[in-house]
């Protein structure tokens, strides 16, 4: 694949690894891209690297519009591997005369690389650094998603180059938001939300503000995984719905069980909000993966979560589960719990204390059934369903999602 100009003069030249299954727990199950941009001015400037192993394939892209010993300035928006566990190589490759970074990204390079004698300037919020026609206004993003992290500006080319930020995991041939299909654009989008940035909501919240404040005149977004967004109207009141925990009368049941007991409760569950009008996506964990729970979570207004007791606690399926979602803190959202059990019982007990721990509305105790659930049990989950179908209709969600 050849590079892409994205803008005159602009080009991506990262790499696109179509094998990649796991990125730190996520299910990336259509692989990713590592975006980098190379800018011919005065000052030819490469804007952030790729993961190890990648750097053949950037290396090979630049070559095909310049020398790679020509760059003269290398801008790390981000510190985290992905994008820079290459930095050794290709700096080796392409001796900068200098490497710009945040103060927290100084740091972590250091921490990462243990370096010596690499020519690293710091450069923070409000600096301004000129390429010749073109300037760079650096904005620092911190937590979003690591300390280090920041977007770098690019005032005549409208260009926001965001690192993670607008980012998504989807090895595509298309560099170009609008040549994909939209839905699974979305999708993949929202998945990338909901397992890397849900827990900085409230950071992103003031970022979109302070973005908004400082009146930055964007027509297009890069960043460093997924396509370039032309007309990025679309994807940042995305993040605004998302970052408001903006949620619709939906349901989340996810549950695991061992002898299907469990299995029978989750459906009565779920048949009796389906009947109630609430959209419900039934997941079991031994078919849905952590990560796309997490996707479905994003947006829904009530998660109800059931688990057989096994030694004295839930499946290891759903204490994984709850402790990731317990990580990525979702917010404002009805909680229940139910599941079987032999003779102890104390799944529903551990569910509940995430729950508490998540600061969710518990609007139930939980059910708990011994063994194989009869007829009136299935009723009394049937009638769990219910009190959350009835929750989540009083808490006046609309009943349709965001329109994106
Ligand atoms: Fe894509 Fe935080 O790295």
């Amino acid at each position: 694949m050849k590079p892409v100009e994205i803008k005159k003069g602009i080009y991506w030249v990262g790499a696109v690894d179509w094998d990649i299954r796991d990125f730190h727990g996520y299910s990336t199950n259509k692989g990713s891209t590592y975006n980098s941009y190379l800018v011919i001015d005065d000052k030819v400037t490469l804007f952030d690297t790729v993961k190890s192993g990648f750097q053949g394939e950037m290396l090979h892209r630049i070559h095909q519009i310049i020398d790679p010993k020509k760059i003269d300035y290398l801008v790390v928006n981000h510190l985290e591997m992905d994008h820079s566990g290459s930095l050794p190589q290709v700096l080796g490759e392409i001796q900068p005369e200098k490497v710009f970074t945040s103060p927290l990204g100084q740091k972590a390079m250091q921490a990462h690389f243990h370096y010596q004698d690499w020519p690293v300037n710091v450069v923070k919020t409000g600096d301004v650094l000129s390429l010749g026609s073109r300037s760079v206004h650096f904005l620092e993003t911190r937590m979003v998603h690591w300390p280090d992290s920041m977007f770098s500006y690019i005032p005549q080319e409208k260009l926001l180059i965001s690192n993670d930020g607008f980012g998504l995991h989807w090895a595509t041939s298309q560099r170009f938001h609008d040549q994909l299909d939209q839905a699974e654009l979305m999708s993949h989008a929202a998945k990338y939300y909901a397992n890397i940035l849900l827990l900085y909501s409230p950071l992103i919240q003031k970022l979109l503000a302070t973005v908004g404040e400082m009146k930055l005149d964007i027509d297009t977004i890069a960043p460093d995984h997924g396509p370039v967004w032309r007309d990025p109207g679309k994807i940042i009141k995305a993040y605004d719905c998302w970052s408001r925990q903006e949620a619709w009368s939906k349901a989340v049941v996810v549950f695991d069980t061992m002898w299907h007991s469990t299995e029978k409760m989750a459906k009565a569950v779920a048949d009796a909000l389906i009947d109630e009008g609430i959209c419900v996506k039934l997941m079991n964990l031994a078919t849905c993966h952590r990560s796309d729970v997490m996707t479905e979570a994003l947006d829904a207004k009530a998660l109800v979560f059931g688990s057989p007791t096994l030694n004295n606690g839930m499946l290891p399926r759903m204490a994984d589960m709850l402790t990731y979602m317990r990580g990525l803190k979702p917010a404002g959202k009805i909680a229940a719990a139910f599941g079987s059990y032999g003779w102890s019982g104390e799944a529903v007990k551990h569910i509940n204390e995430y729950l508490a721990d998540m600061k969710l509305e518990v609007i139930d105790p939980g059910i708990r059934h011994q063994y194989v659930p009869d007829h009136a049990m299935l009723h009394k989950c049937r009638e769990l369903g219910l009190k959350v179908a009835q929750a989540v209709k009083d808490s006046g969600v609309p009943v349709c999602a965001c329109q994106l």
